[in-house]
């Protein structure tokens, strides 16, 4: 045997490390956008379903995956299934893994551009025109992005090599807590600006009108991003818990937490761009221009506390990106480690160099580089849907069958579903029922539909 395998040091380790994978940019940057342009409260409300029904015992099956086989996902395949096909499924999971961290470090790397604003205290007294056009020209601009993106990548390569309990658990007890008290604090301030309400409505009051099946499939594709699942990061993740762990509870801890920082970021967004009038559906800058208004309505009136409020806010969102990244760059680097025998550290090395290159492509198709698009998207949109909508569902019905059908049911799911012990029968049964059939058939119609099938 090889040399013993890492292993996360605490029960509270295991669910802040998972919850660091889960909460981040998907929360408080993608959860937004994606609520803005699909109409509000409804998508929240088939978002919350999804989460529930598919989401949950998605991350269950990961767990399951990942603790049985103590391998990285492509090789905890291999373990469970010998000699099948079901090793494509880690592969896949890896490849999206890539796809995903080349375009989110683009975007982890704008938390810095902010975190550096904030910090030479260029937004005092200046109004929502002022930050449209920060962003706009920051965002298309050469050079910034790609140094704060490179820098991010730095950060995540140094907390990887420090290996997983020392970097990954460490760092996550810290910020997780710090980051929720912070928001909670903001929404505070956001809800009780003038017009607000208007914000407040679009979240709780659904249109049915407007639900398509482009919102549901945006939905399930958020519920998916949110959560991490999918791809094979919190199996990755899961290699790593102990003997002991409670797989069911860890998994509703990580669900509440992630869903909860979801809804809080909601509640921070849209009554403060309503308030100045930021349409929802402005995409992917809403939170950027939205909340520096924010810090300066609330605290106009005491600059050092709008100051120290957005610096912190800042360095909170980014070491929320940061250890989301940490957790998919985990997937890719444990890979490559386990599968092509590269020490750890060089292959963490290969990792970190080929998404440099290819997250400063998904850079500049913002900017210089807006003309060549593929179905109409720039490549930062692109892999943005090809991983949220198509890849990420699909690794999750491939998942949810390998759980439902493939694995042994006594001999496997239950032991490790109940550690050793009992489960309630109502549980194991909606486990079931969701894994074999409405997580798979409820995502197969959905594309269908989406794609004009039927
Ligand atoms: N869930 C993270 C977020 O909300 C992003 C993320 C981390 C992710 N690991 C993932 C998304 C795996 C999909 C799959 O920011």
């Amino acid at each position: 045997m090889k040399q013993q395998r890492a292993k996360f040091g605490s029960k509270l380790g295991v669910i802040l490390a998972s919850a660091g994978s889960a909460v981040g940019l998907g929360n408080v940057w993608r959860f937004p956008y994606e609520a803005g342009n699909n109409g509000g409260a409804a998508f929240i409300i088939i978002y919350l379903i999804s989460v529930v029904l598919i989401g949950m015992p998605i991350i269950i099956s990961e767990f399951m995956i990942g603790r049985r086989s103590k391998s990285n996902t492509a090789g905890a395949y291999k373990k469970l299934a010998p000699h099948t096909p079901w090793k494509w499924v880690g592969r896949l999971g890896v490849l999206t893994g890539f796809l995903i961290l080349c375009y989110y470090v683009v975007v982890a790397g704008w938390t810095l551009e902010y975190v550096y604003q904030s910090l030479i205290d260029s937004f005092h007294g200046q109004d929502k025109d002022f930050f449209v056009n920060q962003f706009a020209t920051f965002s298309q601009s050469i050079f910034r992005p790609i140094l704060w993106l490179v820098l991010f990548m730095l950060l995540t390569h140094f907390i990887i090599v420090r290996g997983v309990e020392k970097g990954i658990e460490e760092s996550s007890k810290i910020m997780m807590p710090l980051l929720f008290i912070l928001i909670i604090v903001l929404v505070g301030f956001s809800v009780s600006l003038p017009g607000a309400q208007a914000g407040i409505d679009f979240l709780i009051k659904p249109d049915w009108g407007k639900v398509t099946p482009k919102v549901i499939l945006s939905a399930v594709g958020q519920a998916f991003f949110s959560l991490s699942i999918g791809m094979g990061c919190l199996c990755t993740y899961a290699s790593y818990f102990s003997k002991e762990t409670k797989l069911g509870r860890t998994a509703i801890s990580v669900g509440l937490i992630d869903t909860f920082i979801a809804i809080l970021a909601g509640f921070l967004i849209f009554p403060a761009a309503f308030s100045v009038g930021i349409a929802p559906g402005a995409g992917p800058s809403l939170v950027f221009v939205t909340l520096p208004n924010v810090f300066e309505h609330a605290f106009g009136g005491v600059p050092v506390l709008a100051y120290l409020f957005s610096l912190l806010f800042y360095i909170l969102l980014a070491m929320a990106a940061l250890t989301s990244t940490i957790s998919i760059h985990e997937v890719i680097t444990a890979y490559i480690h386990e599968e092509f025998h590269y020490g750890r550290k060089q292959a963490a090395r290969i990792v970190t160099t080929t998404c440099i290159v290819v997250g400063t492509f998904c850079s500049l198709s913002l900017g210089p580089w807006q003309q060549y698009t593929l179905f109409d998207l720039d490549l930062f949109s692109l892999f943005d849907f090809v991983t949220a909508k198509i890849l990420l569902p699909v690794g999750g019905v491939l998942i949810s069958i390998f759980a439902g059908w493939y694995l042994d049911k006594k001999g496997i799911f239950l032991e490790e579903i109940s550690t050793g012990g009992a489960i309630r029968p109502w549980l194991y049964k909606f486990l079931i029922i969701s894994l074999r059939y409405i997580a798979p058939i409820a995502i197969f119609l959905v594309f269908l539909n989406q794609f004009g099938i039927f």
